[in-house]
């Protein structure tokens, strides 16, 4: 059994993440299928606004929120989703709020409907909130997440802490503390910091700010435990990190620096897939004297070169990426998987694509 077979028949959660554009949604449509060839019920869920996963998948303008079956393959099952953030926040409103009535009052309240969809922010947490409703959901043994480029990853790993921070903190109480004469009671410690933000967000949207986070009264305990059950989900044993690279040099700096983040978050990635590597062919054995007239020769030797340029290119790759692995291999546990996949001949943008790239894993 190879590493990557190892990963996909034991864990629960698989993260993807790697600098822009190095093939993390294709690598997780990949991963999603394997693990539907090994007989595991798995789904990819893509949390980048960017469409790329529907494309990948030949299933442009077909997926939502609610996972789609694509795939059945034998006992196992591949489904894909896309992360809406709308519908997971206005669905966390309906778990969590006392009341119908409250619920209502929220989902209509004017900076909550400004908000829900579009600050990024909420779309980190969403992110991590949908993470945790698959990993719970019974229809599925494995999630695989395609995340967007490095710095936002890293921002959704974070949002659970981040949120939970935020309903800690006083400035969320006072203002979410029954309104007796509304703002007058606000302590005067806070009333300067309430003025600067309404003089830059405009008033009327401070008190629908501050009306919305009234009638988000109780629900703060549900939300900071969720947040705590996703930031657990993201450490488990389960729950895979992988790194995706592409061989060129200036993104592995990049992703070199996000796997430090990642470090500093208590999160140690362990396999990296070395994503479009030119193939590795054998040194030509081809012995030609380079006066012959012959033009078969001449083809030959053009092509022997050609081989020559190739290898040497594809021995620079696997340099490169072998100096990324070793730079990011923690000391204590030292084990990091490498999994090398080839470019290509063309772009991937069906599920026949995606099963010759699922093929080239194992
Ligand atoms: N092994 C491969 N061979 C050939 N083309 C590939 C390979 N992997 C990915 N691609 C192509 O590279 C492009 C980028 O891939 P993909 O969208 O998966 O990257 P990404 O890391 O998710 O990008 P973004 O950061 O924009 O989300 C796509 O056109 C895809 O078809
Ligand atoms: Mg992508």
């Amino acid at each position: 059994m190879s590493g990557v077979d190892v990963f996909l028949g034991t864990q629960r959660v698989i993260v993807c993440c790697g600098s822009g554009g190095v093939g993390k949604t294709t690598v997780a449509a990949a991963l999603a299928l394997s693990a539907g060839r090994q007989g595991r019920r798995a789904v990819v869920i893509t949390i980048d606004p960017a469409r790329r996963l529907a494309d990948a998948l030949g299933r442009r303008g077909e997926l939502s929120n609610e996972p789609t079956l694509v795939e059945r393959i034998g006992t196992g099952e591949m489904w894909a989703a896309m992360l809406d953030v709308s519908s997971t926040f206005n669905d966390l409103i309906g778990r969590f709020a006392a009341t119908t009535e409250q619920a209502d009052l929220i989902r209509s309240n004017v900076f909550y409907k400004s908000i829900s969809g579009s600050l990024s922010g909420t779309r980190d947490y969403m992110a991590a909130e949908m993470l945790l409703r698959l990993h719970e959901d019974p229809r599925f043994d494995l999630v695989v997440l395609d995340t967007a480029p490095s710095r936002n990853a890293l921002d959704f790993i974070e949002s659970p802490e981040r949120l939970v921070r935020f309903l800690r903190h006083p400035l969320f109480r006072i203002l979410t503390a029954p309104s007796r004469g509304g703002l007058r009671v606000i302590g005067a410690t806070v009333q300067p910091v309430l003025k600067i933000i309404g003089r830059v967000v405009g008033s009327n949207v401070m008190s629908d700010v501050i009306d919305f986070l009234r009638a988000f009264e109780g629900m703060e305990t549900g939300f900071a435990e969720r947040a705590g059950s996703v930031s657990r989900l993201l450490r488990a044993n389960d729950t895979t990190f992988a790194i995706v690279i592409s061989p060129s040099p200036e993104p592995l700096n990049d992703t070199g620096l996000l796997v430090d983040r990642l470090y500093a978050t208590r999160i140690t990635p362990s396999i990296v897939f070395a994503n479009r590597l030119t193939p590795l062919f054998d040194e030509p054995t081809t012995i030609l004297d380079a006066s012959s007239s012959n033009a078969d020769d001449g083809v030959q030797m053009w092509l022997d070169d050609n081989v020559r340029a190739l290898r040497e290119r594809a021995l620079r790759e696997r340099d490169l990426v072998t100096s990324f692995v070793d730079r990011m291999t923690p000391p204590p546990t030292g084990a990091v998987t490498t999994v090398e996949i080839g470019e290509q001949h063309t772009d991937i943008h069906d599920l026949e694509g995606v099963m010759r790239l699922a093929d080239s894993l194992s």
